[in-house]
């Protein structure tokens, strides 16, 4: 099967293939060119503005020193808002744009200015964490170890090789997050093709609901590339403030395949990671603005120079697993188990569980 083939062939076929897929990213980028003006202008202003008065009444064009054109170059590399440049480093600026070090400052500064980005008070914090849901994985050990679900608000990484559940954790909390709330909506990012319909109807049934009616609310977009995947994750956006959709989950499965794929070879590199943060900042800020539950799924790779413990690390470095707020490490274990194995969380123990991915959901050991 093409899922068990080891890293290494795969790296060595998707160099081999190297030329043919950038010809075909630069032939899909100009249709997304050519198409996303047609789309931008659906967008009605004045509805976002109401919804959101205090952000992005400006954008990146009313900021000081920049003009047409440099707000156009800024935006071509992914900068649309103004939380982009807020978070942004001078250095980055200046890559993207070719502008001066001394605009660049300037430019993050009147952005950090126009947003809200003040402290809040501990119990301020404590009222917002209120709204928190946990949406059940279906298995008992498993909720347990995240602190009763995937939460809202919040990305939740799983990594692990191939077959060890990622997919299904994705599936699953598409039909749970409908358990929780019958019209929650959910967007499922599909980079791998294996997103299934017909695995949805089973898993809706074993948890006693319509599966067409939880069909309905799923809102599928398979991805063909990373800026493909970027632009959709963008669109969430507009499901939540111009539609009014009560988006509740948000999976990004595989959050890493297309950059890993696209990106090949050490030179490379920075330039992946910086796409890849800028993909993470919109995550963190559909979780974080519209209390979304996102759930990414991640691939591992070989460390050949590993000797004790795991000999596998999450793709996307640094990256990923900072802006990731719950990271899970999924493996197969004993009799056909899968172990997902908590590495990082804010305020939950590191721990392990053990559970069975079935035909009607996850069950316990
Ligand atoms: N209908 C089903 N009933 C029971 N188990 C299933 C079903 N569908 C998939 N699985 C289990 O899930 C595994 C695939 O997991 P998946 O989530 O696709 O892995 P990953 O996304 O990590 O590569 C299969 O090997 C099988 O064990
Ligand atoms: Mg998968």
């Amino acid at each position: 099967m093409k899922n068990e083939k080891n890293d290494e062939i795969i790296e060595q076929e998707l160099e081999l293939q190297e030329e043919q897929t950038q010809e075909e990213i630069t032939q899909e980028k100009e249709t997304q060119e050519e198409t996303t003006p047609e789309e931008e202008t659906t967008i009605n202003e004045e509805d976002v503005e109401i919804k959101n008065p205090e952000k992005e009444k400006v954008g990146i064009i009313d900021l000081p020193g920049v003009g047409a054109a440099t707000a156009e170059k800024l935006e071509s590399v992914g900068y649309r808002d103004l939380m982009s440049v807020a978070v942004a480093t001078p250095a980055e600026l200046v890559d993207a744009s070719g502008m001066s070090a001394a605009v660049a400052k300037r430019m993050i500064a009147a952005a950090r200015a126009s947003l809200d980005m003040d402290f809040k008070s501990g119990d301020e914090v404590l009222k917002i964490r209120e709204t928190v849901e946990k949406i059940s994985t279906g298995s008992d050990s498993f909720n347990e170890l995240v602190g009763g679900g995937f939460e809202t608000g919040a990305i939740t990484e799983c990594f692990g090789e191939f077959g060890s559940g990622k997919t299904q954790i994705g599936h699953i909390l598409a039909i749970n997050a409908q358990k929780l709330d019958e019209n929650a909506v959910v967007v499922y990012i599909d980079t791998e093709n294996t997103f299934r319909p017909e695995r949805i109807q089973q898993l809706a049934e074993g948890a006693g609901l319509d599966p067409t009616k939880v069909l309905k609310n799923i809102k599928v977009a398979r991805a063909y590339n990373s800026d493909h995947q970027m632009l959709m994750a963008e669109k969430v956006e507009e499901l939540v403030t111009k539609q009014n959709l009560p988006v509740k989950v948000v999976v990004v499965d595989s959050l890493t395949a297309h950059f890993r794929a696209e990106f090949i070879g050490r030179g490379t590199l920075a330039e992946r990671q910086q796409k890849l943060n800028r993909h993470m900042h919109v995550l963190l800020k559909l979780a974080d603005l519209h209390n979304i539950c996102v759930y990414v799924t991640n691939q591992v790779m070989a460390k050949p120079d590993m000797f004790f413990g795991d000999p596998t690390q999450a793709i996307g470095g640094h990256v990923v697993a900072h802006a990731s707020t719950f990271r899970i490490y999924l493996r197969k274990g004993k009799k056909g188990s899968r172990v997902a194995k908590l590495i990082d969380a804010p305020n939950m123990p590191d721990g392990e569980c053990n559970f069975y991915v079935e035909t009607g959901g996850l069950k316990d050991v």
